[in-house]
This record gives C-alpha cells, structure tokens and sequence, in this order.
C-alpha cells in the first residue's frame, strides 16, 4: 500500500535524523555526553535528530504542537494535533555501539493516537502505523503473533535502573514472567519492543515507569497490528501511569494476570514475613 501523506511527512523526518543519528553512530566515541540521572544520559546524537526532526516536522505541518522527549511540550497555533517525538529511543545501546536504537514519532488528533512510526536506521527498519489502516514493515502488513500460551511465548520488558523508581517491583514481575514464559528479553529501546511485538517477534511486552514519547508511535502500532495494548490495570491510563502491557487478545490477558499475581504476592504478608 502506498504511504499516504502524512505518513511521507513522517518517515522524511525520520530519514533524514535517521542520517544524522547514523554518522555519529559512526563515531559514537566523540560524542558529547551529559548524565540527566541514574543511567539517564542525553547525546549530542539525540539532540541533532530533534532538532531535525522538530524543523522538518514543523515545515510540512505548520503550528502543531510536539511533545519531545529534550525539548519538553511545544504548544502550536493548532489546538487538535501534537506530534510525540523521542528522537532516539535507546540513548545506552547508541553509547555502547549496540546497534538497537530507534527514532520514535507519533501524531495525536484531538487527544487521540492517529498514526506511529518507528525507525531503526541501522537494521533499515521502518515500522509504520496509521488507525484503520493496519502496520507495516518496510510495506510489508505485519500482525501480532498468534500464540497464545506463555510457555512458548517470548516477552519483551525494560529494567527500570536500580537508582530509578519501579525497580523492586520489576524484579518482582521479571521473576514470575521468566518462570512463566519461553524466555524474556530486553531490547534496551522500549519502541523497538513494542514494534517487534507488533510484528510478531516478542508475543507480548510490559515496562513500568516509561513517557509518552517512549510508547506513543508504539501503542498505534500494536493496535494497528491486532493487538491489545493497555496500563497495567488492563485500562487505558498508559500515559498517567507510565505502565504499558501488549500482545495478542490472549497473551496480554494472561500478562495482564500474571503481572497482578506476582504484585500481589510481593505485597503479601506471608512473603513479607
Ligand atoms: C529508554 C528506553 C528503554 C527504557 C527506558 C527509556 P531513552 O529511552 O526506551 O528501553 O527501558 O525506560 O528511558 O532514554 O533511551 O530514549
Ligand atoms: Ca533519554
Ligand atoms: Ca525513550
Ligand atoms: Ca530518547
């Protein structure tokens, strides 16, 4: 199917930050670094392709706002429409010269997710999603896998930082979804995890503690793919809350169980004692 529009308005932006985050990718060792937390660096890559991103973005759709994970909210003129923008979600792997690293934009209309892309500039995959019209891999239809028991499913999450909130309760929920599951894996980039469970390759995720810019072109992707997505309380506060749980019908259902046994038993008493 060919791109519409809009979704040419995305993936120009993101070719072209995709460039500039490839060439210091190349020279990831001369990169300027600033720590903004436990484990919570920013790069003189991630700054160039918002800065891109924001320029390109604004020149084809004048006056909408942006939510960018540097930059902070940016109102426009347009009160309906807001691009959520993480120029490059996987800042440590980027460090490390791990190739898993993705630029993020999403579209809401009216407060609601319209469209997502996701692009890794390394693998050449770009992820695109737009509502009522299914999600695609480089314009190959991708679908959630079909499985639909945890003991062979692979399940994708990130580790909150030990200096960082949420981590107690991951090790929690890591420890029951590993007993559980065929495996858990952990990309480092939590919109590639949520494009790799739209296209089949983890059948579920969850992560606590992330931002809009995080899951936002993610959440339309999943959906757009068939999938469930939802906060951890199997409602749709995702943003609020910064809890996310996807998969097919099935699996996020189960997950979504899984994770409430394995909270529920760390707060007991009989495991406090
Ligand atoms: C991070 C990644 C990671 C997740 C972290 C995020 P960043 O984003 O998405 O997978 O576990 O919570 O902060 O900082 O690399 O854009
Ligand atoms: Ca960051
Ligand atoms: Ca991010
Ligand atoms: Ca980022």
């Amino acid at each position: 199917m060919p791109a519409s529009a809009l979704m040419n308005v995305m993936i120009g932006a993101a070719r072209k930050a995709g460039r500039s985050l490839a060439r210091d990718f190349g020279e990831v060792e001369h990169l300027q670094v600033s720590v903004k937390g436990p484990a919570n660096f920013v790069t003189a890559a991630d700054l160039r392709a918002e800065e891109i991103i924001f320029a390109e973005l604004s020149r084809a759709r004048p006056g909408y706002g942006f939510l960018m994970e540097e930059r902070g909210e940016i109102k426009g003129p347009d009160g309906t429409h807001r691009w959520i923008v993480d120029p490059l979600d996987g800042t440590t792997n980027f460090l490390h010269s791990i190739p898993i690293f993705a630029i993020s934009i999403a579209l809401e209309r009216d407060g609601e997710l319209v469209a997502g892309l996701i692009y890794n500039p390394v693998m050449n995959e770009t992820f695109t999603a737009e509502k009522g019209q299914g999600a695609f891999l480089n314009d190959k239809r991708i679908r959630v896998a079909a499985r639909t028991e945890l003991a062979t499913s692979v399940i994708g999450t990130g580790i909150p930082h030990s200096g960082r909130p949420g981590h107690e309760r991951f090790l929690g929920e890591v420890e029951t979804v590993m007993g559980t599951s065929a495996g858990v894996r952990r990309t480092g980039s939590a919109a590639l995890d949520l494009a790799w469970t739209a296209a089949g390759r983890f059948d579920g995720f969850w992560e606590n503690n992330l931002h809009p810019w995080d899951m936002a072109a993610g959440i339309v992707m999943v959906k757009e793919a068939g999938g469930y997505v939802t906060d951890t309380n199997g409602k749709d506060k995702i943003f609020e809350t910064g809890g996310i749980v996807a998969g097919n019908e099935t699996i996020h259902l189960k997950l979504l169980k899984l994770l409430k046994a394995a909270n529920a038993s760390a707060a007991s008493p009989a495991k406090a004692g």
